[in-house]
């Protein structure tokens, strides 16, 4: 990282008005030397993870009354440590200062229900210190155990209540770019895919579920689970099934935007994203395209995402980090395409293939999505029976189909008819199966490198459908 130089004297040990004020909690705007703020900026621009110069640099423009250049700068901070009680304390400021007195509160709240945890001094430090102390993530908040402590509940909040607690973390998700949702969707929802679900009760959300069982296994149950399959079978909509199972809440991520939005910062965002997901534990981190971070891409294209399979290793490992009560999935349609690193213990060390729906599971699906719908006297079983090879989502979009027929002819006479089996026929007649290419592209890889026997699930169904 380039260095900035030693800043003046100035404005490395003292503030503009003297000594630094003894607190940050002047709410009198204070003159402020602009050549100061101007040097602290372009430090900051030479320096954009010095976590202490930006600090600094954010409390003399808050001091300033420049709330609006402030609050990117706090929002930087904020990123970088969630639970910064100064970075909130800022926060709460600045927010004041540009009229949002609620979003201000919150980061009041927030601030004081981190009263327990060691508050890390924000600046001045700008010459003191090496760039390994200042850095924008170096050592987390250890608490007594030595462990990383970003997870808050309703609980920390005192007399807030849970409603505050989750309007204020979606407040912060959306300003990270991220979305939160709590999921209602159980694995009932899930229609078909019987012994995947099983595998996912089984390996993950009972010992999830159950702490005792997690102290008894140990950390081999830390680690993620991998979801990989033809798109539209259902591995988002499991991955969310899962949150709503676990009464958590869920934040899904394509990998490829980690990748692409921030150049060059993509481990910083990717540790961020954690730290987001960390906060509103218990939570699901969704982590979809694992692929974009295939190693032989990484290798090729883009030298900027080793780094971010060097982070990604890091936060599944959670040395420096509390994973409890972050679950993370992944999901991948290219699971040949992954560095063999993420697959070791206590990464993604467990893979389920979400296969296309067999008879069986079509039938759930088409039921499922056809329930609440106006149906005539139909046979939902002829329907699946003709519609091997269909993903969920192809069924969904036949139901769909099928739906808007009955409604445009219902429209056309004039009166009402509920969908009938011509309808659906007709519908699954239009729309072809959308998981073909893919499968034809998992043979070559089912036929040549399956040696350790990861893909045997998927090449009993290719056996099955005699496509090997
Ligand atoms: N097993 C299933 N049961 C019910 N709906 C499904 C199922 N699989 C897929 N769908 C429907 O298809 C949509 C797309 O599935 P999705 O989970 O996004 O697929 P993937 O993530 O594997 O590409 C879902 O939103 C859901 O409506
Ligand atoms: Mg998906």
């Amino acid at each position: 990282m380039a260095g900035i130089g030693p800043l003046p004297e100035s404005a490395a040990t003292t503030s503009p008005v003297g000594t630094r004020p003894a607190s940050i909690w002047q709410h009198e705007p204070v003159a402020v030397d602009p050549s100061i703020i101007a040097v602290l900026q372009s430090g900051v621009d030479a320096n954009p993870d010095d976590f202490a110069l930006r600090a600094h640099l954010t409390t003399l423009l808050t001091d300033d009354g420049r709330f609006d250049e402030a609050w990117p700068h706090c929002d930087r901070l904020l990123a970088a440590r969630p639970d910064d009680a100064e970075a909130l304390a800022l926060a709460e400021r600045i927010a004041t200062g540009r009229g949002h007195s609620e979003r201000a509160s919150s980061y009041r709240r927030l601030r004081e229900a981190l009263g327990h945890i060691p508050a890390r001094s924000i600046g001045p430090g700008v010459a003191g210190g090496t760039h390994e102390e200042t850095e924008m993530r170096p050592e987390p908040p250890v608490t007594a155990n030595g462990v990383e402590h970003t997870t808050l509940g309703p609980d920390d909040l005192g007399d807030a209540s849970a409603d505050d607690y989750d309007a204020f973390l979606h407040t912060l998700v959306a300003e990270a770019g991220l979305d939160l949702e709590v999921p209602d969707l159980r694995l009932d929802d899930v229609g078909g895919l019987d012994d995947v679900k099983a595998r996912i009760t089984n390996s993950f959300l009972l010992p999830m579920a159950n702490p005792e069982l997690r102290e008894m296994y140990g950390k081999s149950l830390r680690g993620g689970l991998l979801l990989y399959g033809p798109p539209g079978c259902g591995k988002t909509h499991l991955a969310r099934a899962v949150a709503g199972e676990l009464g958590a809440r869920f934040i899904a991520v394509g990998l490829t935007d980690v990748l692409s939005m921030w150049l060059g910062q993509s481990e910083h965002n990717l540790h961020d994203v954690f730290q987001h997901a960390r906060r509103c534990a218990p939570c699901v981190l969704f982590l979809d395209e694992i692929d974009a971070l295939g190693q032989k891409r990484v290798n090729l294209k883009n030298s900027a995402g080793r780094n971010v399979v060097v982070q990604l290793l890091e936060e599944l490992d959670g040395l420096r980090s509390a994973n409890e009560g972050l679950f993370v999935l992944g999901a991948t349609n290219q699971p040949w395409d992954l560095d063999p690193a993420l697959r070791r213990p206590g990464r993604f060390d467990r893979m389920v293939c979400v296969l296309p729906p067999d008879e069986p599971a079509r039938r759930a699906i088409l039921t499922h999505h056809l329930t609440d719908r106006p149906l005539g006297a139909i046979d939902v079983a002829a329907i699946a029976k003709r519609t091997d090879g269909y993903s969920g989502a192809d069924l969904r979009l036949v139901c769909e189909t099928a739906a808007e027929a009955a409604l445009v002819d219902s429209v056309e006479r004039g009166e009402a008819r509920p969908i009938s089996q011509t309808d659906l026929a007709r519908a699954a007649a239009e729309i072809r199966p959308s998981t073909r290419p893919w499968l034809d592209a998992a043979r070559n890889y089912v036929t040549f490198a399956n040696d350790d026997g990861q893909f045997d699930d998927l090449a009993a169904y290719l056996r099955r459908h005699k496509l090997i």
